[in-house]
């Protein structure tokens, strides 16, 4: 038998992960389009300000596209081995449906990358994470149109092409079931009265699938030596009691979940989707030679976010919803504490996430995101402006000793990215105050700042986890 080790790899991938448009701003230079998140002022309930007449933290977000070289400094000041960010799709097709790609958009993507690795910093990219070019969702309605996939396969052949060889791990969609809970965000849809929701998010889903096949077998012929994964937004489904009706609704609210990793990693669709679709009036169109596309081109590792568990029962009538799970349609679990967002903090429910996700999958794993968003106060002390978030450190210490008992539970874990590094814009509520960093950005929710960075307490915490290889979690 082997021996249990509670150890870290040696080449695990310690780091942090963001999105282009939280952090980027400069949202209309060099040529760059409109994307979603431009017109999604109020964050992923109320995205429809076509006007752009509120005021919209994405527009300018921290300027990382200015600042890109003082905050890289930062993470390799951490020791990162990794920064998982994200492309824009806007700054390399502005429209999403041009024949060439936006030069200045690729120029800005070189500098970056190649800033990254000069600190020894791999960059692991997400192709497309919840902001499509807004010109796909007026002339195609988003991703409830076919031709979408070409647009985005030809995308993706272009920097698959530019960053061959700098770039070696590339994740296809943001957190791909999310179109599930915020349409527009996850796949550019807008309803209008008399559509059959459901039934027009997942043959867009099932577009994503074909497009992320696609973009899997272009990357394994461009890119030598390159792993390509999914993203999933898991939160295991706990029953509120152990009544059998209770524990039959939380595997089926866990269902809608795996159906996505169930065709990314396992390359078909499940048998249980027969039944739920059916029951919920959808009806996909697929072509020909969509399943086995689907079939040969699966993922080569699992990435997923992990931020809180869901509980649900048979009846939810008369139950207590939070702000957090509400978003996913659970109920609040009485054992467990929530953030100040509602988000429930359960570091034990990592631990059963990724064994569930190994056993059903028995690929590598990655956590792309995981974090506390909490509001943070700045004192002035004798050496300057400080942030003494323990809170910050206590969860994701919390977090990270689960992963431990996961890794010696026999899961191959490939790496951990902690969400905003560096604080930034929220996507549910595009807002600053939700803040997740180990470096304060000096600004507030009226977009008033000086843009400062500050390292936090949890910079010099986080800095020492990853200097030991996670030995050290004090
Ligand atoms: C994930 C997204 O769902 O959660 C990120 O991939 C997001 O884009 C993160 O920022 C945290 O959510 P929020 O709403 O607190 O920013």
């Amino acid at each position: 038998m082997k021996e249990t080790v509670k150890k870290f790899s040696d080449h695990f991938l310690w780091g942090g992960a963001f999105a282009a448009n939280q952090v980027e701003g400069a949202y209309n230079e060099n040529g760059k389009g409109l994307s979603t998140a431009d017109v999604s002022p109020d964050g992923i309930s109320h995205p429809f300000d076509m006007s752009m007449t509120k005021k919209n933290l994405y527009h300018d977000a921290i300027d990382f596209y200015h600042r890109y070289p003082e905050d890289i400094a930062l993470f390799a000041e951490m020791g990162f081995k990794c920064l998982r960010m994200s492309i824009a799709w806007t700054r390399i097709f502005p429209e999403g449906d041009e024949d060439q790609p936006n030069e200045k958009g690729l120029q800005f993507y070189d500098k970056v990358i190649d800033e990254l690795l000069k600190h020894d910093i791999q960059p692991i990219v997400t192709i497309s994470h919840y902001e499509m070019p807004l010109g796909l969702v007026k002339r195609y309605g988003g991703w409830r149109d076919r031709k979408v996939i070409s647009f985005y396969e030809k995308y993706a052949c272009t920097i698959f092409e530019r960053y061959k060889d700098k770039v070696k791990h590339w994740m296809t969609f943001n957190e791909i079931n999310v179109v599930v809970h915020a349409p527009f965000t996850g796949g550019g849809l807008i309803f209008t009265e008399g559509d059959n929701q459901k039934n027009i998010i997942y043959q867009a889903a099932h577009h994503q699938f074909v497009a992320s096949a696609l973009a899997v077998k272009a990357c394994h012929e461009i890119v030598k030596n390159a792993k390509i994964g999914c993203m999933l937004a898991y939160w295991p489904t706990y029953p509120l009691t152990s009544k059998p009706e209770d524990v039959w609704a939380a595997l089926s609210m866990d269902r809608e979940t795996m159906l996505f990793t169930d065709i990314q990693a396992r390359g078909v669709y499940p048998s249980y989707a027969n039944r739920y679709f059916r029951e919920h009036g959808i009806e996909i169109q697929i072509q020909e030679d969509d399943l086995e596309l689907l079939r040969e081109y699966k993922v080569d590792f699992l990435g997923f976010s992990y931020y809180m568990s869901r509980t649900t029962a048979a009846s939810t009538e008369n139950a207590d919803t939070t702000e957090g799970n509400l978003i996913m349609g659970g109920i609040k679990n009485p054992y467990i504490e929530s953030s100040e967002w509602g988000w429930e903090i359960d570091p034990k429910g990592l631990r059963i996430a990724l064994n569930i996700l190994y056993d059903r999958y028995q690929m590598p794993l990655f956590i792309v995101e995981n974090g506390l968003g909490a509001t943070d106060v700045v004192e002035y002390q004798k050496g300057g402006p400080a942030v003494n978030d323990d809170y910050r450190i206590n969860y994701l210490r919390n977090h990270i000793i689960e992963m431990k008992e996961a890794i010696a539970d026999g899961v191959e874990l490939m790496g951990y990215t902690s969400w905003g590094p560096i604080d930034l814009v929220s996507a549910s509520k595009a807002e600053m105050s939700k803040r997740y960093g180990f470096i304060y950005v000096d600004k507030d929710d009226e977009g008033n700042g000086t843009l400062d960075r500050t390292r936090k307490k949890s910079f010099y915490w986080y800095q020492n986890v990853i200097k030991s290889n996670g030995e050290v979690l004090s």
